[in-house]
């Protein structure tokens, strides 16, 4: 380990997270009571900017209002380059009372920009008294926010997680999709011929790739979550599913979900299962007593472990008892 040691923001479940447009109030209610580990209410792409005051009380009244249980409750401001980010701020911080958990930043461009927000949230929540600190999720969804990702990640204090936000990532970044996440077609390797009939395969690769594994590294070099963003084809659970998989084998600890039937399947990709949980406790377990017979690595089902294997399998058992504290 480095000797800098990398403090980890308060731990939350973040394994689905629901957004929630604050101009469609009929549909607070029912993400109160889903299954959605975090709910966002939305003030900005999923709201008309003519809707926007009126969205701002609806969300004050639904955090004053509405029994959220044990869900961390983050609004959605809008961007630093619009007029409405800091009424969105200022009205929603002054008003709404201190079940409020987490204010989510889009198109971060620069550090300056968590710098700037933090500067508001610190004055009003000196100003009005309020109790609890406001964290911040920062959705990287620009060229410039991918750019300079590492100095954002770092900004402030408040920071508790990155969000890969592909549709905007894929506007800025001018790639050739009209799709909200997913695969792209175009995007793949052709084989060289394999055979004497010149047979050749084609195969889809992960555009993605490169910025949420990016994403991911800089999450976690600043102790931060990494969660993966929405995926547009609500009809196509098995497309929801393998790109949740392929978020959470990079380290991804979680997924928006743009519909509600998303969330059940973001809870189960993003939880161990009970299989997973046994083989990291027989894991440790197993280093334990290498370590009690001086060994400092052994053999388990015919397979090398050694301390990194404990730190693996300390992931997915840590995962598993903040998923049971929820439950229980
Ligand atoms: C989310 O905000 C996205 O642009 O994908
Ligand atoms: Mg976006």
């Amino acid at each position: 380990m480095s000797f800098k040691v990398v403090e980890p923001a308060p731990a939350r479940l973040n394994r689905s997270e629901l957004s929630v447009p604050g101009s469609s109030v009929k549909l607070f209610e029912k993400a109160a009571k889903s299954e959605a580990d975090v709910i966002f209410l939305d003030l900005e792409d999923a709201v008309a900017p003519d809707d926007k005051p009126q969205a701002r009380k609806n969300i004050i009244q639904a955090i004053n209002e509405i029994d959220w249980g044990a869900k961390t409750l983050s609004v959605r401001i809008n961007g630093l380059d619009t007029h409405f980010m800091y009424r969105d701020v200022i009205e929603v911080l002054e008003a709404a009372g201190d079940r409020l958990d987490l204010i989510m930043i889009p198109k971060v461009g620069t550090a300056a920009d968590v710098y700037a927000v933090d500067m508001l949230v610190t004055q009003i929540e000196r100003a009005k008294g309020r109790r609890k600190r406001i964290g911040f999720e920062l959705i990287i969804e620009t060229a410039l926010g991918m750019q300079n990702i590492a100095e954002i990640a770092a900004a402030s204090p408040r920071n508790e997680s990155l969000h890969f936000g592909v549709a905007d990532y894929a506007a800025s970044t001018k790639a050739k999709t009209t799709n909200i996440g997913g695969p792209n077609p175009l995007y793949g390797v052709l084989t060289d011929k394999l055979d004497a009939a010149a047979r050749r395969d084609f195969f889809w690769g992960d555009m993605w790739h490169y910025a949420i594994s990016r994403l991911v590294v800089t999450a976690r070099a600043n102790g931060l979550r990494a969660v993966d963003g929405p995926f547009g084809d609500f009809k196509d659970p098995d497309g929801y599913n393998a790109q949740a998989n392929r978020a959470a084998a990079l380290g991804c600890e979680g997924k928006w979900a743009i519909h509600p039937s998303q969330l059940a399947l973001g809870n189960a990709v993003f939880s161990p299962t009970e299989a997973e949980v046994t083989q990291a406790r027989r894991i440790i377990a197993a280093m334990r007593d290498a370590e009690a017979s001086g060994q400092g690595a052994a053999a388990l089902d015919g397979k090398l472990i050694d301390y990194a294997s404990i730190r693996q399998a300390e992931v997915i058992v840590g995962m598993a008892e903040q998923i049971a504290a929820r439950a229980g």
